[in-house]
Parts: structure tokens; sequence; C-alpha cells
């Protein structure tokens, strides 16, 4: 049995329905502070837990044989975090304390966890490695690094094994339109452009176009949900083949601008999208892109949808097909 923590979250729903295609057995925990419970496939058992509830924590450890547990459920804006740093640490880090300790006392010793690229701070070097400094600028990432730690301690102390998995920008949707990223706050580009051509927003910002780039405007590497969660299959693999702990970046190794995504979704969606020039957004990096060398040397992960027109085709068939939301 895999239990996935999250599983109703954009991530996790799509984790879910991709380890029951491939034969799983899952169990979701999700507190639904952000997570929907229609984006949960029905063919998982689901519990509405906060994984800082020790005691309703242990009675799904306890009613279920886990193997392994795949760990979606945390807070990630990172501008929330600047201004709330607190319930950062209380629902990541200290979430992160009392799932360990029902771990360590079901003897459960794996699991993939979702690391961030914000891990990295503002990169010195792009393409960035897994040795990259560790600087995290917000503390967002700051408690995912915790988190990263805390998970060393224990596989030092208790034989926890963990895979962490650095996400850079996860976009897309399921190719069904069933599924896909529909947060009640949003403050990701992807979907928050396409508000525009589905008429929920008139136009949208672009925070800063002075950047050093080449058309001035910030550049990420967008990684499709799809492949995202394939690497997590990959990596629940590679712990029952009795690998060491390891942490992979999880990016296309190539960079997009803001104003590309924009344009992309212009002719993706037919539909001419205004946009604003705003001041940049503080702690926004100029560039980041990963490399993806030691995921697809190790875990033999080879993403497939790394086009950018085929994240934004799939994240606008979802947003067409649940306006919104679930
Ligand atoms: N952007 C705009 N306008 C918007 C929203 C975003 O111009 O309305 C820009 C941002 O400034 C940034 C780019 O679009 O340059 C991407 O922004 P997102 O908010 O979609 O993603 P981020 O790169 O800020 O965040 C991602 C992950 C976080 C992670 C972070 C690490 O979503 O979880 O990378 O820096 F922490």
């Amino acid at each position: 049995m895999i239990l996935v923590l999250g599983g109703a979250g954009y991530i996790g729903s799509h984790a879910v329905k991709i380890l029951i295609e491939s034969g799983e057995s899952v169990v979701v925990v999700d507190n639904l502070e952000t997570g929907h419970l229609a984006s949960v496939n029905k063919k998982a058992i689901f519990y509405q837990v906060d994984i800082r509830d020790e005691e309703a924590l242990t009675a799904v450890f306890e009613a279920h044989d886990i193997e392994a547990i795949l760990h979606f459920s945390a807070n990630s804006l990172v501008g929330e975090s600047c201004e709330n740093p607190l319930k950062y640490f209380e629902n990541n880090v200290y979430g992160a304390n009392v799932l360990l300790k029902v771990m360590r006392d079901h003897d459960v010793k794996k699991i993939i966890f979702s690391s961030t690229a914000a891990v990295y701070g503002e990169p010195k070097i792009v393409p960035i490695t897994e040795e990259s400094e560790t600087l995290p600028t917000n503390p967002y990432g700051e408690s995912k690094l915790m988190m990263e730690k805390m998970f060393k301690w224990s596989d030092a102390a208790h034989g926890i094994k963990f895979v962490s998995l650095r996400y850079f920008n996860v976009a897309g949707a399921d190719k069904s339109g069933d599924i896909g990223e529909a947060h009640t706050v949003e403050t990701h580009l992807i979907p928050l452009v396409l508000q525009v051509p589905l008429g929920k927003r008139e136009a949208i910002s672009i925070y800063g176009d002075d950047y050093p780039t080449k058309d001035g405007t910030c550049i990420r590497d967008y990684i499709h949900v799809i492949d995202l969660i394939h690497a997590h299959l990959l990596a629940l693999n590679y712990l029952r083949a009795g690998n060491e702990s390891n942490i992979f970046n999880l990016g296309s190794g190539s960079g997009f601008s803001v104003k590309e995504v924009i344009e992309v979704a212009e002719e993706v969606t037919g539909k001419p999208i205004k946009t604003l020039i705003a001041p940049r957004r503080s702690g926004d990096p100029s560039v980041l892109i990963a490399s993806p060398e030691k995921a697809k040397a190790i875990l033999k992960w080879e993403p497939k949808h790394t086009n950018v027109r085929e994240i934004i085709e799939d994240a606008w068939r979802f947003h067409i097909n649940k306006p919104n939301g679930y």
C-alpha cells in the first residue's frame, strides 16, 4: 500500500491517478485546506486528516500496511511564506516531524518527498545541479531545506530512506482534462495567464521586464506534471531496489521567458492576452533552469512533454473543462 500525503492537491491528485493506473493500491491523507476531494481518484482510500494530528495519522498507519509514502502535503506560496513564516515552519517542518515519528514507530522506511528549486535561492551558475549551494531566499524554500535535513538525520538514526525531488516550475495537467491546477489563491504564471482568455481576468501583469535576459522577463524551467509524477514512480522503484537516500532536480533543462509563455498561450487559446508591465516581484531570481542530468542518469528519467506548448495545451484543456475549478 502506498500512502499519498496531500493527494487531493494539484500534484498529489496526479500522483494518485498515475499510481492507480500503474497497479498500486493507494491511501490518501489530505486535510483539504487547499486540496479538493473531487480531484482524488475514486479507487483510492481517502482520509481527511492533518499530518500534524499524530493520533489521527497513527490510526491511518495502523489501519493499513504502508510500504512507502509520497509526501505532497505542504504550504507552497513563496510570498505568503515571507509574510507568515511561522505557518510554513508549523505546517511543513513540524508536520514532517510528526510524520517521521509515526514512520519510525511503524517501521515505514521509504519516502519520496517534494522539495523545490527554492532551496537554491538566487543561483550563481545555471543550469543548477544538485551540488549547487543551498541558500534559500524565502521561508518556503528554507522550510523545504529543513525537511531535507530532517529526512537525512532520520535516515542516519532510523534507516528511513528518502528521495527528495527538487521541483522546478510544475505546470500542465492530465490529458483527460479532469484534473489540473485549481488553487483558490492562484499565484503561478500559466494558470493566471489562462484566466485572461477564460474571461476571468482583464490582463496579466508581467513582473519586471528589465531583467538581464533576452527579452527582459524572467526565465523558468517548466516541467509537465505527468513527467514529474513519472519521476516519483522511478524514485519509488529506486528505493524498492534497496538504493541509498538521494536528491534529484526535476526540470526539463530548458528555459522559457514570461513573454514567451504568454505568446504560446495566445497561440494555444487563439485569443489575444493583454499584458501590463508591473514592478519586479521581490525574491524572483532572473533565471532558474535545472540540470536534470542526475535524475536521467540514476533514475533513468526521460521527461517526454518538455514542449511548453504541450504543457499549456494540457493546462488549457483542464481550465476549459473546469473553468470554476472543482
Ligand atoms: N509571473 C508574472 N506574473 C504573474 C505571475 C508570475 O510575471 O502574474 C512571473 C514571475 O515573476 C516569475 C514567473 O512568472 O518570473 C514564474 O512565476 P511562478 O509564480 O509561476 O513560479 P515561481 O518561479 O515563482 O515559483 C516556482 C514554484 C515555487 C518555487 C519557486 C522557486 O512554483 O514553488 O519556483 O523559486 F518555490
